[in-house]
């Protein structure tokens, strides 16, 4: 399992490093089956990874340019992210799709440099709510996996992960229920085993869209959810570390 922080554009110099040592601190005990990952805005990568040093918190940032390098003003390359010990890059989330206008095939171009760069895509998929009402959530799931995925060979199924966050969730404190999310991850791994054969049976699955102490348990509990990519509840560290905690009780149970 994977539980993964998404720090968004929140938090000023000393409250990233402040909750990075925190989290660091918090998840010392070993435990095997679950990783741990925060991604803070890109201009505290270097802070954070001096904080987690030594500890087995990976750093990931929450975005990339789909180029080396170039005349992209304001962009960062996944070779600068690779230089600063990053191991994954959240590509797709909905609020760069519906408030940025990135497209599917945008997303696409930045999973392929990801993984060209030895670096793992977290890739983002959701449904709108208006989406879900019309019935279209899945086919709006699977529009989005061609987009980015196709022509895509991860090679292992751990150089890929795949986050399903319905936009109607993120950020409003209404989780889909652990019925709704475990049958899209179903739609999601059904996919990629079409996709890729044995590989994408393996593919880590995360839960994104509201995910707190409370209800992680009975989603990370559902047989195809894999973790989490927790935004709002990771910027406090118990908060984050609790469902880091629930991820491991389910490994356990
Ligand atoms: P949220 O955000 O946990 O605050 O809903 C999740 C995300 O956007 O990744």
């Amino acid at each position: 399992m994977l539980v993964a922080g998404n720090w968004k554009m929140h938090t000023d110099l000393r409250g990233a490093v402040r909750l990075a040592a925190e989290v660091a601190r918090r998840t010392e005990a070993p435990a095997r089956r679950v990783r741990v990952a925060v991604c803070p805005p890109f201009v505290w990568l270097d802070a954070v990874r001096a904080a987690l040093r030594g500890s087995r918190v990976l750093l990931g940032a929450q975005n990339v340019h789909p180029s080396d390098e170039g005349a992209f003003t304001g962009e960062v390359a996944a070779p600068m992210l690779a230089a600063l010990g990053c191991r994954f890059v959240i590509v797709g989330h909905s609020e760069r799709r519906h408030l940025l206008g990135e497209t599917d095939a945008f997303v696409g171009e930045k999973v392929r440099q990801v993984l060209r760069h030895g670096l793992v895509p977290i890739l983002c998929v959701g449904e709108t709510l208006e989406e879900r009402d019309r019935g279209d959530a899945e086919a709006v799931v699977r529009r989005q996996l061609d987009g980015a995925l196709r022509g895509v060979t991860p090679g292992a199924p751990e150089g890929l992960v795949v986050a399903y966050e319905p936009v109607w969730a993120i950020g409003t404190g209404r989780t889909a229920t652990p019925e709704q999310a475990q049958a899209m991850h179903a739609v999601v791994r059904a996919d990629l085993a079409a996709r890729f054969g044995e590989a994408g049976r393996f593919v880590e699955l995360l839960y994104g869209g509201s995910v707190k102490p409370d209800n992680a348990a009975r989603l990370f509990a559902q047989p195809d959810v894999d973790g989490g990519l927790i935004g709002g509840a990771s910027l406090d560290a118990e908060a984050f570390t609790s469902i880091v905690e629930a991820a491991v009780q389910t490994t356990e149970a």
